[in-house]
């Protein structure tokens, strides 16, 4: 092949990769999924030999200021917009989050679903000084990541990264942690794990009148049994919060429910 001709091929790899395909599923959550989170994924992963959670943090590396968390949340959001698209909360519903976090200013703080440590920096940005968060998370990988991202933020005095399954973890806090109750739980794991751990939240006591739980992607992917379970349950009083998946145009939500007791 000439030079002109693998020139034009690669433009239009490009053209097609970065604005056709883009423009093409940024409103299909089915075809979002398939080109965000799987196709481009593997693609990228083979050509750098690195995984996106080590692109992320290398972005954080040379992008955010050391303790400054408000600038690692910036620097992620850029990386996810500009460069490749990734599974964290994101900006739109961050803000939602934020603004729970902020009305419900919570003592004790679990996180179900760490990934590279987004939402992690975002809530305990705005927890007061006392106030510790611990988060989940079962791929040692991402755990490790997210250790080195909440570092950078300078949080890693206010943060416990557990690394394992929320089944398996759940169970064991109250002995772990000395907690009577979570004040505030954000679930942001796999979305059927959603409906069992709320449920055994509940059977642990590790949920007050009070708590507030806030579940991310109710709509994409989606947790229709979970919604189910919180929205026509005397147990809970659920507000919905319309919003788009992480940096696409496609809809999604958090649905917040504030347990009233049994
Ligand atoms: C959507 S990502 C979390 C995004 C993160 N909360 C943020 O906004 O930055 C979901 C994460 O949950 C983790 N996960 C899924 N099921 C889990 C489980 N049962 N226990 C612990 N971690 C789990 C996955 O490995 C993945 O890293």
């Amino acid at each position: 092949m000439s030079v002109p001709t693998v020139l034009v091929v690669v433009v239009a790899v490009c053209v097609l990769c970065r604005c056709l395909i883009p423009w093409l599923v940024q409103s299909n959550s089915t075809l979002a999924l398939l080109w965000y989170d799987v196709l481009l994924e593997m693609t990228l992963d083979f050509l750098t030999r690195t995984t996106r959670p080590q692109r992320l943090l290398q972005a954080v590396s040379i992008n955010a200021v050391r303790g400054d968390p408000d600038s690692v949340i910036k620097a992620i959001d850029h990386f996810c917009k500009h460069t490749e698209w990734a599974m964290n909360v994101g900006d739109e519903k961050g803000a939602i989050l934020d603004l729970v976090v902020m009305e419900t200013c919570p003592s004790t703080v679990l996180e179900l679903g760490t990934y590279c440590g987004y939402s992690t920096v975002r809530i305990t940005r705005l927890l007061p000084p006392a106030t510790k968060l611990i988060t989940v998370e079962m791929n040692p990988e991402y755990a490790h990541v997210a250790r080195q991202v909440i570092q950078h933020a300078g949080l890693q005095d206010k943060v416990c990264v557990l690394e394992g399954e929320s089944a398996d973890l759940i169970p064991k806090m109250a002995n772990m942690f000395g907690i009577q109750a979570f004040d505030f739980v954000f679930l942001d794991h796999w979305k059927d794990h959603y409906l069992p751990d709320i449920r055994l939240l509940e059977d642990c006591g590790l949920l007050a009148q009070g708590s507030v739980v806030l579940a991310d992607n109710v709509v994409c992917p989606g947790a229709p049994d979970y919604l189910n379970y919180v929205r026509y349950n005397l147990k809970y009083s659920s507000r919905f919060y319309q919003a788009h998946l992480e940096y696409t145009r496609v809809l999604d939500g958090l649905e917040r429910s504030e347990y009233q007791g049994d």
